[in-house]
């Protein structure tokens, strides 16, 4: 791709690492995209690639939905930004609370990272306390509170703890092992100073991983009998699992909720909700302070509004064909790694999978970096070269999108049969 060579050398000069997020590049350089549309994104030398990275989890409902493209149209002729309360937000608002039951009251931001920063604010605000509770490979933005033995890129550049993130504030943050509820106890017992406990009800940035059966149940069990915030990261699973997100899909009523992603369908928004003695704690009614020019723009609200409109509208089929789709590639997948004799794990859900290089269950942080890496960067590769993009990191998940066809489906999987035959070799 000697275009995107090029452009990468340019970007270096003045972009660190040329690009704008660490998870963008691999080695030796990644391609530059030029455009996309429903399943499919081309780069700089016209190559089309079928999608599965998919605005690492955003697109649900695939690139430039033309009814999302038509909201934001419409939007873009009465204006972009306004920085005064609309009425768009209050049917967006409602919209949020009618999916998500555990969400009486919701305040809009832009970003995943700043939904859970307010969270755990929100957290500190209302307990008066000052310890968070995460789940090593847990991925909650790049805040230095999360920003602890977390997953996706950080995991990926074997980052733990950032250099220039504050010891003090690390220090507030207790680390236990995912899908281990009595690691969770143990660590409240001897910590009297917890004000939240922060979890993504599917891991989705160490590679894919399941709760196990009860885990997410003793979570609310235990944090309800000490009194403490259960805060549900959804920025990946809302909407994406169900309308109403993991905590429908497991029947799990969480304290504060954070949403993104699916949320704006590829429009720059997110979301913190939760009860309403919580949320009531935020300013200017309240004394938890959270802020920001472009939250609530009019272009993000537009394409949100739609993009909900048009789950709700399609929840009987997408879901469970995504499901279906979803069962088949990754039934396949497996028989093909089985006849080629490579060791491996698929875990799979709903629109999401991902494939480790192991021979062990991978159920949790050191599971998943057990995984073999390099045989999946190989495996990276050569999907690429055969038009299959999936995110360049064992870290992170494939997501099907609703512009995924079946035959988008059997071509990716000759390319991983492909891919796989390199693998073993
Ligand atoms: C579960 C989860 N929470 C929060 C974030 C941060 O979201 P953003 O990148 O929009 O800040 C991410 C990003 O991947 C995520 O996966």
């Amino acid at each position: 791709m000697p275009r995107s060579r090029e452009l990468f050398t340019d970007a270096k000069k003045v972009i660190p690492s040329g690009v704008n997020s660490p998870v963008r590049f691999f080695t030796p350089y990644p391609f530059f995209t030029k455009k996309s549309d429903g399943a499919y994104i081309w780069d700089e030398e016209g190559n089309r690639y079928i999608d599965y990275c998919n605005g690492y989890g955003a697109l649900l409902l695939g690139h430039r939905r033309k009814e999302i493209l038509k909201a934001v149209s419409e939007q873009l002729k009465q204006g972009t930004l306004f920085c005064t309360p609309t009425r768009a937000e209050i049917e967006l608002s409602k919209l949020i609370c009618a999916n998500f039951t555990s969400i009486d009251k919701v305040r809009l931001v832009n970003t995943g990272g700043e939904a859970t920063m307010t969270a755990i604010r929100l957290a500190r605000g209302f307990t008066k306390k000052k310890k968070i509770i995460k789940f090593e490979g847990c991925y909650h933005g790049s805040h230095d509170s999360v920003l602890v033995k977390a997953g996706s890129g950080s995991a990926h550049n074997g980052i733990s703890v950032s250099d220039g993130g504050l010891e003090e504030v690390s220090k507030n943050t207790l680390v236990v092992q995912y899908n281990n509820s009595e690691d969770l106890e143990d660590t409240i017992r001897k910590n009297k100073d917890v004000a939240g406990v922060i979890v993504e009800p599917i891991l989705a940035n160490m590679g894919l991983i399941l709760p196990e059966k009860n885990f997410l149940q003793d979570l609310r069990k235990i944090t309800k009998q000490h009194d403490i915030p259960l805060i549900f990261d959804e920025v990946v699973t809302g909407f994406r699992v169900s309308p109403g997100g993991a905590q429908q899909h497991f029947g799990i009523k969480p304290d504060i909720t954070t949403l993104g992603k699916a949320l704006g369908n590829g429009f720059t928004i997110a979301a913190v909700g939760g009860k309403k003695e919580i949320m009531d704690m935020l300013s200017p009614g309240g004394k938890v302070y959270q802020a920001s020019t472009f939250a609530g723009n009019p272009i993000s609200v537009a394409a949100a509004i739609c993009s909900i409109k048009e789950l709700n509208k399609i929840k009987d089929k997408i879901y469970s064909k995504l499901e279906r789709y979803n069962v088949r590639f990754t039934r396949a997948l497996d028989d093909i790694a089985n006849d080629l004799n490579i060791p491996h794990q698929i875990n799979f859900t709903s629109s999401m999978f991902q494939i480790f290089f192991t021979n062990k269950p991978v159920t949790d942080y050191s599971s998943s970096k057990n995984a073999d890496s390099k045989k999946f960067q190989k495996m990276f590769r050569v999907l690429l070269k055969n038009g299959i993009f999936i995110a360049p990191s064992q870290f992170e998940v494939v997501f099907l999108s609703d512009a995924h066809t079946q035959r988008d489906l059997n071509k990716t999987l000759d390319s991983y049969s492909l891919a796989l035959k390199s693998v073993k070799n």
